[in-house]
């Protein structure tokens, strides 16, 4: 079998976002491992509007040109990292819009999350996983949460994310499990088709 895929999303776009470090961060780690392909991805190449097609592309092909670009991509890997802010205790809205913007591309994959914020984004992870059950994913168990006042020394005063050794063990527990996850399904959409 084939290296599980795994694409680390950058999940919010606004032009000083912080969003970008820990996608870089856990890029690394998940890169130096030999039993993953991984890439970086990064919503702003993808500038959708909010959401106008007649249905969800479950039903209808999306007509718009980036959406069908969009697709395409998502559709490449066999896993997924979420690298997600909170925006008002939600996810913010340019990652939602991009998980609308597809369906069966999603479908049958494992997705996991690093969240930074006050509490690490853990409530909008948690909405997060609920999002990731209606798009037929499996969501994982243990997520990174750089949060608190490491937030603020890694995003306010230019702390290295690497200094926080103790998010190490969630980071490799995170990665087992979507690399558990990624294979299993793998294994069971080649059995199904
Ligand atoms: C519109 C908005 C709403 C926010 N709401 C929350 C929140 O509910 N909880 C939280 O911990 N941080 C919140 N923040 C602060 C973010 O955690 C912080 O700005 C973070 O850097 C946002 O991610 P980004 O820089 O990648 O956009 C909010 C920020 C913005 C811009």
């Amino acid at each position: 079998m084939t290296k599980p895929r795994i694409a680390i999303i950058i999940g919010t776009t606004r032009a000083n976002r912080f969003g970008e470090k820990p996608a870089k961060w856990i890029h690394g780690i998940a890169a130096a491992r030999e039993d993953m392909a991984v890439e970086l991805i990064d919503l702003r190449d993808y500038p959708m509007p909010f959401f106008d097609e007649p249905a969800t592309n479950a039903w209808v092909p999306s007509k718009n040109e980036v959406a069908k670009r969009w697709q395409k991509k998502v559709a490449e890997f066999d896993g997924y990292v979420f690298v997600t802010a909170e925006y008002n205790r939600g996810v913010p809205a340019a990652l939602k819009n991009a998980l609308d913007y597809a369906y069966p591309e999603w479908n049958r994959k494992p997705a996991a999350y690093v969240g930074y914020g006050s509490v690490g984004a853990a409530r909008s992870i948690e909405h997060l996983r609920l999002i990731c059950i209606e798009l037929q994913m499996a969501p994982t168990r243990t997520g990174v949460h750089i949060q608190g006042s490491d937030f603020m020394a890694v995003w306010q005063q230019g702390k290295d994310i690497n200094e926080l050794s103790y998010l190490q063990p969630n980071v490799k527990a995170m990665l087992n499990e979507l690399y558990w996850w990624a294979r299993a399904l793998m294994a069971a959409r080649a059995a199904a088709t």
